[in-house]
């Protein structure tokens, strides 16, 4: 009898540390936000709140893509199953770590929630291999934080070790490229900021996402004159967004007759991103140009942009298109016919990089991306030039004519938005920049 007993016990104690070391961690391994942020860290605690850092597995859409699109992707096609489990990497990393996944949906309110958390980035170590991407993190939590700074006073609740890596944007570089299963980078950030002018100088993406300013990290420390501000200011902040690139517009002549043409200059200096505009989620993300001449009686014209002819420029000017046809896999609609393609008036020009599905079709879905096209994005530091001529009109009144352009940043096309039901934030075009000009019409 007691045999019988000790041998089940036994096997308990057997199937328990299978099931445990199977998993490399469990979530006791990881403190709460919460934890952090109460006491101590409260500012930090309260800034990282408001970022999307914060929400990256509870976002509307964020939410929608993943549990809409790609889990039933995934379980549909052996090329991206991968995903199923792999957007939590980044999204939910603890989630990840632990084996959660698919974690809850966000309403259940699980650890999920947490997102990118304190416990992530200061459990880090390192990456695995030479290029920080797809959450190739190395992860040791528990009492030792590795962060950027011993500081003074001793924590009463951690030890600290500091990295060089938590000083540098490859640190960022872990979730900030990624990689799709077909081998295509999908989301370039770090790279961009690598090749760039600013990495070269030393400009780190703390130094822009992350500021110094005279603060104290922790409410019983020290105040330091260049401490970390936790604001992760991106996308969804339009004052990050405002002003990114100026914008210049002028006419080859002042004076001209109805029916005569003109040719309008324009030049878009990006004076603010340390990558490209738009980066990041690139397949999502729009920012165009929209030119519209208003005559000395008021009459409205909208002018298109003259084209250049360089390979793919198609994908660069709005255009009445369908596209993204390959959501109908995930979402079980054969013969899908797509959604419209931009939702902007034809004929403006836009920054961006078409990403293509296997079968040649543009995609919103980055997994599901096997090439891309043309890169008509705006550098770090570059000055892109643009023209629009317009053929005036033989009954335009005489008197100014004053001509407007005006740059525009969407998060999320208005078409696709539409189709997902995702809230109307997403989808707001947000104005990075205006400029006017004026000619004279002559009788
Ligand atoms: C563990 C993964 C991870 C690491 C490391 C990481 N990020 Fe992020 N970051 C994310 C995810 C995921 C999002 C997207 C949140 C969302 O919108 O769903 C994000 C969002 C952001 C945003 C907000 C973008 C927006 O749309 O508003 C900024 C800015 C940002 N990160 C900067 C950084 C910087 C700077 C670093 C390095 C100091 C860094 N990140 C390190 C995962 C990470
Ligand atoms: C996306 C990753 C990320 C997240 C999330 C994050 N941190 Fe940090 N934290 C960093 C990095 C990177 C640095 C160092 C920046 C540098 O010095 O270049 C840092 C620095 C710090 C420092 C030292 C600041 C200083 O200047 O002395 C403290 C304290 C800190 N973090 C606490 C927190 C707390 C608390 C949270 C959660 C509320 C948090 N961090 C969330 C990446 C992160
Ligand atoms: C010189 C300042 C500067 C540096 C350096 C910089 N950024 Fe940015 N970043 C910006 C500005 C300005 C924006 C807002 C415009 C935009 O969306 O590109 C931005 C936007 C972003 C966004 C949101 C992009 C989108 O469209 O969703 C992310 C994510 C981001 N940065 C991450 C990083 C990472 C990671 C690094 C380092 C590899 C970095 N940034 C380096 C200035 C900078
Ligand atoms: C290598 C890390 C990584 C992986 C893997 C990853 N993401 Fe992301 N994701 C990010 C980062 C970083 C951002 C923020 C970029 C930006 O601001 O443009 C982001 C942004 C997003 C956004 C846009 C959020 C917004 O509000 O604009 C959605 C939606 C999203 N991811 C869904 C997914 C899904 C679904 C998967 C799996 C198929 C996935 N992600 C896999 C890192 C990752």
């Amino acid at each position: 009898m007691i045999n019988k007993t000790l041998a089940s016990l036994y096997m308990f104690l057997i199937f328990f540390l299978l099931s445990t070391t199977a998993q490399k961690f469990t979530y006791d391994d990881f403190k709460t936000p919460e934890y952090c942020g109460s006491s101590c860290h409260t500012d930090f605690y309260q800034q990282w709140k408001q970022a999307m850092m914060s929400q990256a597995y509870t976002h509307h859409w964020d939410e929608i893509e993943y549990f809409q699109l790609a889990i039933p992707h995934a379980e549909k096609d052996e090329k991206v199953a991968e995903v199923k489990e792999g957007c939590n990497g980044c999204h939910a990393p603890i989630s990840y770590v632990v084996g959660d996944v698919p974690p809850p949906k966000p309403e259940m309110n699980s650890r999920a929630n947490e997102s990118v958390s304190c416990e992530v980035c200061h459990s880090i170590t390192g990456y695995e291999g030479d290029t920080p991407h797809n959450f190739n993190y190395i992860m040791n939590p528990g009492k030792t934080k590795y962060s950027s700074r011993k500081g003074d006073i001793q924590s009463p609740a951690h030890d600290i070790v500091v990295t060089d890596l938590h000083h540098s944007g490859d640190f960022c570089g872990i979730c900030h490229n990624e990689m799709s299963p077909f081998g295509v980078w999908v989301k370039s950030t770090h790279l961009e900021w690598k090749e760039g002018p600013y990495s070269k100088e030393g400009v780190q993406c703390q130094d822009c996402h992350m500021p110094k300013a005279k603060f104290k990290p922790a409410s019983m420390g020290s105040t330091y004159e260049d401490t970390r501000l936790h604001l992760f200011h991106g996308a969804h902040d339009n004052g990050k967004i405002k002003g990114t690139i100026e914008l210049r517009i002028h006419p080859d002549i002042r004076e001209a007759e109805p029916g005569e043409t003109v040719k309008f200059n324009l030049a878009l200096f990006n004076q603010k991103t340390g990558h490209k505009f738009p980066t990041g989620s690139v397949e999502d993300r729009m920012v165009w140009l929209n030119v519209e001449a208003v005559d000395a009686a008021g009459n409205k014209y909208h002018l298109s942009v003259d084209k250049k002819g360089f390979e793919g420029e198609e994908y660069t000017i709005s255009a009445d298109v369908l596209a993204y046809q390959d959501m109908g896999i995930a979402l079980d609609i054969p013969d899908f016919e797509g959604v419209q393609r931009d939702g902007i008036p034809a004929g403006n020009r836009i920054f961006r990089m078409p990403y293509f599905d296997p079968q040649g079709r543009m995609t919103i879905q980055q997994w599901n991306t096997s090439s891309q096209g043309v890169d008509y994005r705006i550098g770090p530091r570059e000055t892109k030039t643009e023209t629009f001529t317009f053929n005036l009109p033989d009954e335009l009144p005489a008197g100014k004519m004053v001509v407007t352009a005006s740059l525009y940043y969407q998060k999320l096309m208005t078409p696709v938005a539409e189709f997902l039901n995702v809230p109307e934030d997403e989808a707001e075009a947000v104005l990075v920049n205006t400029h006017s000009t004026e000619i004279e019409i002559l009788d």
